[in-house]
């Protein structure tokens, strides 16, 4: 089934107001993280709601309960689930998409308003929280539905559709959502889904289209050290008692090295070295060390060597240090002596690695370093705030190769097929509890700055990422599904 050049033409023709949806989008403060925002994320869920049921989608929004923080009691936002089509002859894709941001402040560095999207027709950006992480991609799907209606064209496959608005904070109640809506078979909105489609990932590059078959998992780790019953003066009391301060940075300084290995006991158990094939397949990707200079913004890699970078990205685990809580934190040369103080950070799995495995080595390595410290402080229980699973999968399947095609449609360019560094843990909850093909189709860019300040899509991905979603769809419809193989995949 070819795709319409009608539908095309409108992606092109109705770019301005495509633009202002996202611009409505993009206004909300669905900051999840936030729990002054949960009305703002909740009005952003009720918004995203309505769009998806004006383009003729019958959606549910599913309670999901509530959540505890320091105390309180907070509503977790609805999930979305919806549908559109039901023709046994077609396919049905699943689409997942998250509604929730990251937090942003204009104070924290933007050079314009984070909620107001500020569309620059000249650089050709849209710079705002949520642009492309990941408001981009799931106003490109309402596109795509909105120019079939509007024109009266039909899908070409039916449609399922699983939105929810807490991603960015351990995607509360999504993964029990998932599995008792796929154990629901026929009766359920997950009924004949033949694959899934993510698109909330990235291109490596600025330049080439990317699909991806990988993404890590995280365990993230609260640390506290406590000693005095209250803050000190480090006058009084410097060099009298032993500093929960200096515990936790002893600590800290313990779990990585400044060249990015991970000094964990097991830390990399399991995760086997790459073969030379696997190397080449790095070399092969389109990827400079100008790109990534130029995407973090200096000249601050950990090698020179493209492959030993993208393969830290992709296929080892990582440890990053996230911050303190509890320590002297404003801009004042505060004199004092913290009296309980919480180190943050956490760390990127790989297959066949676990949160909880995870989780058991972490837990014993700091009680080892912090007894070996010989202090009078006291550690309290190592907490694991979040974990989500590791996720690779076969990127030669039929799935893999109508996105493929749909990329080298739209693009003229065959995608490079990546695994990815970030985490998002449903991934592999949908792949178990369904138990079919799940593929990641990016919109953005590698340079885009997701959770950054200055986050930004580029009109032409969103645009072209509209038209690439909707061209995927046909290709699906257009494809055996028993075919495996390379006819468009350069990956062997
Ligand atoms: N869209 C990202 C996931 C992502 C990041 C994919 C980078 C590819 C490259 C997602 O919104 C995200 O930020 N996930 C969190 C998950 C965490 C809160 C469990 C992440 O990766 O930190
Ligand atoms: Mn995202
Ligand atoms: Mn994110």
């Amino acid at each position: 089934m070819a795709v319409p050049q009608q539908f095309l033409d409108y992606i092109d023709t109705k770019q301005d107001d495509l633009i202002d949806r996202l611009k409505e989008a993009v206004a909300y403060k669905s900051v999840s993280g936030d729990p002054t925002l949960r009305d703002d994320v909740q009005a952003m869920v009720n918004w995203f709601d309505g769009q998806l049921q004006s383009y003729g989608v019958e959606t549910t929004q599913v309670d999901l309960g509530y959540q505890t923080i320091d105390d309180q009691k907070l509503k977790v936002p609805n999930a979305i689930l919806g549908r559109i089509g039901n023709d046994p002859n077609k396919k049905t894709v699943l689409v997942y998409g998250h509604m929730d941001v990251q937090p942003a402040a204009k104070s924290d560095g933007w050079n314009t308003e984070p909620f107001t999207l500020d569309v620059q027709k000249d650089t050709g950006k849209m710079i705002g929280r949520g642009s492309t992480d990941d408001k981009g991609p799931i106003c490109a799907w309402v596109n795509v539905l909105e120019a079939h209606y509007a024109q009266q064209l039909e899908l070409p496959v039916n449609m399922r559709f699983c939105f929810e608005a807490m991603e960015e904070s351990g995607s509360i109640g999504l993964d029990e959502l998932v599995q008792s809506e796929a154990a629901k078979g026929d009766q359920g909105y997950f009924d004949n889904v033949d694959c899934v489609c993510i698109s909330d990932n990235y291109w490596l590059n600025t330049r080439t289209p990317t699909v991806t078959f990988g993404l890590r998992g995280i365990a993230y780790f609260e640390v506290t050290i406590s000693g005095p019953s209250a803050d000190l003066h480090s006058g009084m009391w410097g060099d009298v008692v032993y500093e929960p301060m200096t515990d936790l940075i002893n600590v800290m300084s313990q779990l990585v090295r400044t060249d990015g290995r991970i000094l964990i006991d097991g830390a990399y158990d399991g995760v086997d070295d790459p073969t030379p094939q696997e190397v080449d397949e790095y070399r092969s990707l389109d990827y400079s060390l100008q790109d990534v200079q130029e995407a973090v913004g200096g000249d601050i890699a950990l090698s020179d060597d493209v492959a030993t970078l993208l393969m830290g990205r992709m296929r080892w685990p990582s440890l990053s240090l996230h911050g303190i809580r509890g320590a002297s934190s404003d801009d004042t040369s505060k004199t004092v002596i913290p009296a309980r103080v919480t180190g943050k950070f956490s760390l990127r799995l790989v297959p066949p690695q676990t949160p909880e495995g995870m989780q058991e080595k972490v837990i014993a390595y700091v009680q080892k370093v912090f007894n070996n410290l010989n202090t009078k402080s006291t550690l309290e229980p190592v907490k694991m705030t979040s974990g989500g699973m590791p996720w690779i999968t076969d990127d030669t399947d039929w799935n893999y190769q109508a996105a493929d095609a749909a990329t080298y449609d739209v693009y003229g360019l065959l995608p490079d097929h990546t695994r990815e560094g970030g985490s998002i843990p449903v991934t592999l909850t949908f792949a178990d509890a369904l138990g079919v093909s799940v593929l990641l189709l990016p919109v953005g860019r590698g340079d885009d700055g997701a959770h950054s300040t200055n986050e930004k899509l580029d009109i032409s991905n969103y645009i072209g990422g509209s038209k690439l979603l909707g061209t995927y769809l046909y290709k699906v419809a257009a494809i055996d599904a028993t075919t495996k193989g390379k006819q468009f995949s350069k990956r062997k």
